[in-house]
């Protein structure tokens, strides 16, 4: 990386302007749009483009070169799951954007939570070994869930969360002023993934309306221009994931992600995962499709969402030390609800017991009535297992009154029947 004091003609008072701004490097001024520095106040438009072309001159960005001498320099982080990498021929690439979209329960955020991991491994057992962001626009970003999946892969979990820079996001504004501070993280401790985790849930619930949608995908714009430029610079992987719209394409409908041409033409790889085919209740497999990607063939593939992330099967082992030994009622009281799922898992099993589950009713459970049940149902739980794989804290979160506590209770309730 280069100076920003080595960019011909500038000053202290313009490199303060600059990193205040985001931009921290001689690489991070030439890639930056004329329109973006040029509004930072106090720099001025003339200046803004004597600063950009100079840095570009620096650079050697103003020559045209052989292809021959082109350094991609492309590294590959896994999924977790080899079939996912396999459609990506190799993992999630750096230097670029990727996005996932999909419904509700797809696996984005478990997709987020295993790559905030894997990016720590070594190289030969398929990460970078880099530090990570993770901008979570959602509140679900779980520390449980990376201490599973650290264990699952032989990495100490305090370690790897010492690794993962989280910033708990409140509106769209707060997200790009994140998505600016990333810069100066990614330059000074080696930030090899930045996960947006979900891009578009703020921006969707702050512009509603025709009448905001300029002004939306204009923030937007800025947001991916951000992060291209990141990517690009410091070889950083982005994580983006997305929701979607059911949209009328001529008779058919079909589902699309949200934030049209922007974010479509400003990824490089765009994924869509499924849970179509599937029932997202009773089935942890999932479906993802290249939708878009210059350099990638047409190609699908099935994963699963595990206990401890993404993976190629439904139940994956985690290697376990003496300290993990542990009572499973303490471990209720301590509210680690995913570790839950996983015993009651073991439970059930794959021999049918599963099914058994199917056939009891809510209400049997100890502390469920009937309009506690209608409640759950509306939420999409209709069996006994539905309940058990439910987070305590989502669950209680959007049935009003009720705690994660209470979710627990039920849990082990529901246990005892089956
Ligand atoms: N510990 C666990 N073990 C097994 N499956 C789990 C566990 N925790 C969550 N799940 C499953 O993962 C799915 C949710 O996945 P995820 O949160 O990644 O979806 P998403 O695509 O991010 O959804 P949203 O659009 O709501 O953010 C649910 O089907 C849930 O049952
Ligand atoms: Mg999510």
């Amino acid at each position: 990386m280069t100076d920003l004091s080595q960019v011909k003609g500038i000053n202290a008072r313009q490199i303060k302007l600059l990193q205040e701004n985001g931009i921290g490097s001689a690489e991070a001024l030439a890639m930056s749009p004329f329109s973006v520095v040029a509004e930072i106040k106090g720099l001025g438009e003339a200046t803004a483009k004597k600063l950009i072309w100079n840095a570009r001159n620096g650079l050697g960005m103003t020559e045209f070169s052989p292809a021959s001498e082109i350094n991609e320099n492309v590294e590959y982080i896994t999924t977790g799951s080899a079939a996912l990498d396999g459609i990506f021929q190799g993992g999630i690439h750096t230097g670029k954007l990727t996005e996932v979209f999909g419904p509700f329960k797809s696996g984005k955020t478990n997709l987020s939570h295993t790559l905030s991991v894997t990016t720590q491994l070594p190289k030969e057992k398929g990460g970078v070994e880099g530090a990570v962001i993770y901008i979570d626009t959602e509140n679900t970003f779980s520390k449980n869930k990376i201490t599973r999946i650290a264990k699952r892969f032989e990495l100490n979990p305090n370690e790897v969360l010492s690794h993962i820079f989280q910033a708990r996001i409140y509106s769209s504004d707060h997200q790009s002023q994140m998505i600016t501070k990333a810069e100066a993280f990614c330059k000074n401790r080696n930030v090899r993934l930045i996960v947006v985790d979900s891009l578009m849930a703020l921006l969707r619930a702050e512009y509603m309306g025709i009448g905001m949608l300029a002004k939306r995908q204009g923030v937007l714009n800025g947001m991916i221009h951000a992060l291209s430029r990141i990517a690009e610079t410091y070889n950083v992987a982005v994580l983006l994931t997305n929701q979607v719209a059911t949209k009328m394409m001529g008779m058919f409908a079909a589902d699309d992600a949200i934030g049209g041409n922007i974010v479509a033409h400003g990824c490089h790889f765009r994924i869509m995962f499924k849970t179509k085919g599937f029932s997202s209740n009773s089935s942890l497999k999932r479906k993802a499709i290249i939708v878009d990607a210059p350099d990638l063939p047409p190609n699908e593939c099935e994963f699963y969402i595990t206990g401890a992330g993404i993976a190629d099967t439904e139940e994956i082992s985690i290697p376990k030390s003496s300290s993990d030994v542990f009572d499973v009622t303490e471990f209720y009281e301590q509210g680690d609800d995913a570790l839950e799922v996983e015993e009651n898992k073991e439970v059930e099993g794959s021999d049918g017991n599963g099914g058994k589950s199917m056939n009891i009713n809510l209400t049997d459970v100890k502390g469920i009535g009937k309009g506690t049940a209608k409640q759950l149902n509306d939420q999409g739980i209709l069996t006994i297992q539905d309940l058990l794989v439910q987070s305590p804290e989502d669950l209680a979160e959007k049935i009003s009154g009720i705690s994660s506590k209470k979710v627990r209770e039920w849990q082990r309730n529901a246990k005892i029947l089956i």
